[in-house]
């Protein structure tokens, strides 16, 4: 088993089986990570991975579409498309719903 950090959710932390999907564990155990289309195509789930970002597969080409070569090097990757192979830490940035949701 692997572990998932989710820093931007207190700190939560879940056991996953190894190669398991960034996304999917996220949805299962209540991370957090905000989604739309779970395929790639929204740019949605985009987050970091702080710690352990050699744990996770090879980025596809679906990512890089929503994300630079900048970005890519400083950990960032799009949670549906990624594949955990050991212990990350992993934050993103809050999507304002609520406040959204009042204007
Ligand atoms: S949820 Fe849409 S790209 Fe990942």
């Amino acid at each position: 088993m692997i572990q998932i950090t989710f820093l931007t959710n207190q700190n939560l932390t879940v056991s996953a089986a190894e190669g398991a999907n960034l996304l999917r564990t996220s949805l299962r155990e209540k991370g957090g990570i905000p989604f739309k289309c779970g395929g790639g195509l929204c740019g949605t789930c985009k987050c970091l991975i702080e710690l352990g970002v050699e744990h996770t597969d090879a980025i596809k080409p679906k990512e890089k579409k929503h994300l630079t070569e900048e970005e890519i090097a400083s950990g960032y990757r799009m949670a549906c498309q990624t594949f955990v192979h050991g212990d990350i830490h992993v934050s993103w940035k809050p999507r304002p719903t609520t406040l959204a949701a009042k204007v």
